[in-house]
């Protein structure tokens, strides 16, 4: 297939459908590309291993932001999923931005359409509305102040006490953060497919088998998961947390991919991944398939031809770039 048909079919496919030469060595030519081009790769911890570790930088959602907004490249390569690398675009519209599959989405983004959020907002005029970073620039550009699950509890306790908020889209991060801030907050009703699926009968089954472990979680898990959990944080909050704890073993319910990184950070401790309901895949662990979409080869791809690309119409970023940046001076 040649290039012209492979960037035309790129809405269909969210990847270039070009082979690649079978004999290059992937991580060489993706280290020779990102120099040649000054780009920088930015992941995500829920990537697969071998782009973790070629990226420049690995982080959280709120990191990641943080190094899309002071990054000196000329290209941004964005390892994790859409409105991360929409989120970078924002912040650089001079730069390139590149997400190697445009397929990689978001449940909880998908779950919040901009006409149905509008409606909903219009309904509530009086309401200050704080989303949550996993959602479209047409959301944010709905927002008066973008979180993660990172600053989500300081975001919320900066806005005054007699204001009435709406907490945006998933509702089980905005049901935990009721309980946290005894804010009275209007959520949402969105839901990452990933950590809704957790089983707490397999978790309290895995619990008698590891007594002394202690259970991490997400916030976007549900409250019956959330409720066993000794620790509840985001990615790198989770991450820290297994890096510091006296604990030798832990049960860990978010997407598999931090696993490697813990493994790294802390070496002799025992990482259990928590299954969900239906673990037919082999891993008996949680994989978010979007993030999963991403691969060396697409990688490698992307910055070869500088596609697919992500852009932002200026007249929303700007407005969508407000929301963001309140989030990014108060953290
Ligand atoms: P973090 O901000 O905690 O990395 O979460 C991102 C995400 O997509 C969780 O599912
Ligand atoms: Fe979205 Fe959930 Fe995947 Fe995170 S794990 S990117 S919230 S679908």
């Amino acid at each position: 297939m040649n290039l012209n048909k492979a960037i035309e079919n790129l809405p269909e496919k969210g990847y270039l459908d070009i082979p690649v030469p079978k004999n290059i060595d992937l991580v060489k030519e993706i280290n020779r590309l990102r120099k040649e081009k000054n780009a920088v790769i930015l992941a995500h911890y829920y990537q697969v291993p071998e782009i973790q570790d070629i990226a420049d930088f690995v982080g959280d959602s709120l990191a990641l932001a943080q190094a899309a907004a002071k990054t000196q490249a000329d290209i941004i390569l964005f390892a994790g999923v859409h409105f991360m690398a929409e989120t970078a675009k924002i912040l650089n519209p001079d730069k390139k931005v590149l997400l190697p599959d445009l397929l990689a989405g978001c449940s909880l983004a998908e779950s919040a359409p901009k006409d149905k959020f509008e409606a909903f907002k219009k309904q509530h005029p009086d309401h200050v509305v704080v989303s949550y970073v996993n959602t479209s620039a047409d959301i944010k550009a709905l927002t008066d102040i973008v979180c993660t699950s990172s600053n989500a509890e300081k975001i919320i306790n900066s806005i005054p006490k007699d204001k009435k908020i709406i907490f945006a889209p998933d509702k089980n991060l905005g049901a935990y953060l009721i309980k946290k801030t005894g804010r009275d907050m209007l959520l949402w009703d969105g839901a990452c497919e990933v950590h809704e699926e957790f089983s707490l009968e397999k978790i309290l089954k895995l619990k008698q088998e590891h007594p002394d472990a202690k259970i991490i979680a997400h916030p976007e898990s549900r409250d019956y998961i959330l409720n066993i959990a000794d620790y509840i944080g985001s990615t790198s909050g989770l991450l820290k947390y297994v890096q510091e704890s006296d604990a030798k073993a832990f049960i860990i319910a978010t997407e598999s991919g931090i696993l490697h990184k813990m493994a790294q950070v802390a070496p002799n401790k025992i990482l259990i991944p928590a299954p969900p309901e239906n673990d037919e895949n082999s891993c008996a662990c949680t994989e978010c398939p979007y993030m999963k979409r991403n691969t060396l080869e697409k990688i490698y791809l992307a910055l070869q031809y500088e596609q697919p690309e992500v852009n932002v119409e200026e007249e929303l970023r700007q407005k969508a770039l407000v929301s963001i940046q309140r989030m990014l001076e108060l953290s």
